[in-house]
């Protein structure tokens, strides 16, 4: 028996509850069958009323970071953040998990079925789900143009509308303005294999009730693959970005080739101080340097030259407006100040590797002088830490960390326990390891940050949509102790950091806000130590349950919890303009001042340019990196 298993079974100082506790997660690995062996040397190791885990698995089941996985020095060409050192992930670069690509017998298997998705209120007997006259999956040799006719129906004599999902780079999707729409493509060398194409039609009366097709496009090679046409490359598209002058400009250009080979790319504009070099590491990859020294927007013209037949060229243009140093300036304090002020903290989430974005130096910039809280958006998520068993990714965190430091910032670890964002061998991994998986991650990310960060959400959207446990991978493999241990093995990690359980849609009344009191109950009955609950608080501007959220807020302060507002924002709604969006927040903030426990309100991002729910443009900075209304009312709810 292994050494960690035979600890909670030796008799130690605990409550029932406790021994309970060890046994059922012992019986989750072993079948808690054994009885206690006399050959262990531990010693009474409880915290509170509760067991101590024991010994991490021994040995342990996947290799810890290891000097191979320290970060490296980042060559300052990246480096948009000066004066930050930054460090990336050491080479060589760590394979992407392989995406399965659909076989021949996938295709063979026939038509995928339609996915119809039927909102609560509606009855399907009174009103026919939209479907698609004589769609199927088609085959198509490379080089030749396929069309695809989407009719949407409806029996009730109603016209569907209809939006497809990513289109293949070089299709479209074309309206031929009698309610169908042909969907053309020519796929070339690129698209050899099983591809598929997805399109969505709506009830015209219901706009929820949806049917969602996905047809499968089996492209194969001619005989004489030399007929295909080459086409000329084409520049990745690249979106537009605010920057703010004087500051170092990086922007990563990539041409792409369908006929799958390598474009080269020549800059074409003329900018003085310049820099454009391939990149040292990936070839497809060009980077261009510069530090505008003039305000107004620049369009940066990109040649991008086929190898094949080097005549085959493009012209790609990149845009970035270039702003004053001034033009950034903003009216009244910053909310760092004002937050602190009123002994709260102001936080946001910090975009992944922002110090190399084309506007870097200016995200950074605001960034320092708003926040004095972060939680990164991704970069701690388990699968980019630690993609495959021993291997771990921690330069992007190291960054945020050595910034946050250099600016005064607290950091938010983010999340350790989750359901998304799983690397594929945890999903892969034999349910009896689960437990061992997850105390030995939590465990060794807290370890490297022990010094940096003390507040943590150790489990994060643990209920389900409808109320009861998530049955994420973690509870499927530990069942509910999931929670238990997760939460005991943080506090054993660091017994002062903050431990926080963090959820959406807890803040307003239903099923998931019973299932949260519930459970902060039993595991407060069984002492398991817990410190605050998240509310990510993703809302939109219709949002008016104001009431609910201060009434859910005191009732974790009764059960003597801390509250964080930990992701908040508010994606505009129909007609809604920006107005509402800060009245919202204004709403918002006022009910964390208004409650003692509150201790913190942090934004998920803060500028439109970088948000996941980005066309709900839903920040209170714009992509321009202007303050919104909503900056404003956020500064005015602080004051008052
Ligand atoms: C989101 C990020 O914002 C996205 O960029 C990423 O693709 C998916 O995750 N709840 C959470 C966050 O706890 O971690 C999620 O962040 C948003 C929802």
């Amino acid at each position: 028996m292994k050494d960690w298993i035979k600890f909670i079974h030796s008799p130690v100082t605990c409550s029932r509850a406790c021994v309970i506790v060890a046994c059922v997660s012992l019986l989750i690995v072993t079948g808690c069958s054994g009885s206690g062996d006399d050959d262990t040397n531990n010693e009474d190791t409880t915290i509170g009323a509760l067991t101590s885990l024991g010994p991490l698995p021994n040995p342990s089941l996947t290799e810890a970071p290891s000097a191979d996985d320290e970060p490296i020095p980042e060559p300052g060409i990246f480096n948009t953040a000066s004066p930050l050192q930054l460090v990336r992930n050491p080479g060589p670069r760590i394979p992407q998990p392989i995406e399965v690509e659909l076989t021949d017998a996938d295709f063979a298997a026939g038509p995928l079925p339609a996915i119809v998705s039927i909102p609560d209120d509606l009855d399907p007997a009174n009103n026919a789900a939209p479907r698609f006259e004589n769609l199927n999956d088609v085959e198509v040799v490379a080089g030749e143009l396929l069309e695809v006719l989407y009719k949407p129906v409806d029996d009730d004599g109603d016209l569907p509308g209809m939006f497809p999902e990513e289109l293949p780079v070089g299709g479209s999707f074309d309206d031929n303005l009698d309610g169908t729409k042909t969907f053309r493509w020519q796929p070339l060398q690129m698209d050899v294999g099983i591809n598929e194409f997805t399109v969505t039609a709506l009830d015209f009366r219901n706009n929820q009730y949806r049917t969602t097709r996905t047809i499968r496009i089996k492209v194969t090679l001619p005989e004489d693959p030399s007929s295909i046409p080459n086409v000329a490359p084409t520049l990745d598209p690249f979106v537009p970005h605010t920057v703010r002058r004087n500051d170092p400009v990086v922007l990563e250009l990539k041409g792409i080739d369908l006929n799958g080979t390598l474009a080269t790319l020549e800059l074409l504009s003329d900018l003085p101080g310049s820099s454009f070099v391939q990149h040292p590491r990936f070839e497809e990859i060009y980077t261009l340097q510069f530090t505008p020294t003039t305000v107004g927007p620049l369009d940066i013209d990109v040649l991008v030259r086929d190898t094949v037949d080097t005549s085959l060229t493009s012209i790609g243009t990149v845009t970035v407006d270039v702003l004053a140093e001034s033009d950034f300036n903003r009216n009244g304090q910053r909310l760092r100040d004002l937050a602190a002020a009123r002994n709260i903290k102001f936080g946001f989430a910090a975009l992944p590797f922002f110090y190399h974005r084309p506007d870097g130096g200016i995200y950074a910039a605001i960034a320092a002088e708003e926040f004095n809280l972060v939680s990164p958006e991704s970069s701690m998520k388990m699968a980019t830490v630690n993609p495959f068993p021993g291997r771990y990714e921690f330069a992007d965190v190291d960054n945020l960390v050595a910034y946050a430091k250099q600016n005064d910032i607290e950091v938010h670890g983010h999340p350790i326990v989750w359901h998304r964002q799983v690397p594929d061998w945890i999903l892969n991994a034999e349910p009896t390891s689960l437990q061992g998986h997850m105390r030995e991650y939590i465990v060794r990310l807290m370890n490297r940050y022990k010094d940096d960060v003390k507040l943590w959400d150790v489990v994060n959207e643990p209920i389900g949509d409808n109320g009861g446990y998530r049955e994420s991978v973690w509870y499927k493999g530990m069942g509910e102790r999931y929670l238990d241990i997760a939460f005991q093995q943080a506090r054993e990690q660091d017994p002062e950091a903050t431990l926080v359980l963090n959820d959406f849609d807890i803040a307003i009344n239903g099923p998931k806000a019973d299932t949260l009191f519930n459970m902060i109950d039993s595991l407060q009955a069984r002492n398991i130590p817990l410190d605050a609950i998240g509310f990510q608080l993703h809302v939109f501007t219709s949002f008016d349950q104001f009431e609910e959220v201060r009434s859910n807020f005191q009732k974790v302060a009764d059960r003597d919890l801390d509250i964080y507002i930990t992701e908040l924002d508010v994606a505009l709604n129909g007609e809604d303009g920006f107005d509402k969006q800060a009245q919202v927040y204004r709403s918002i903030v006022e009910i964390c001042l208004e409650q003692p426990r509150c201790k913190a309100i942090q934004t998920w991002g803060f500028t439109d340019q970088y948000s996941f729910r980005e066309v709900f443009t839903p920040l209170f900075f714009g992509k321009d990196y202007q303050p919104k209304p909503a900056y404003t009312a956020i500064q005015n709810a602080l004051e008052n």
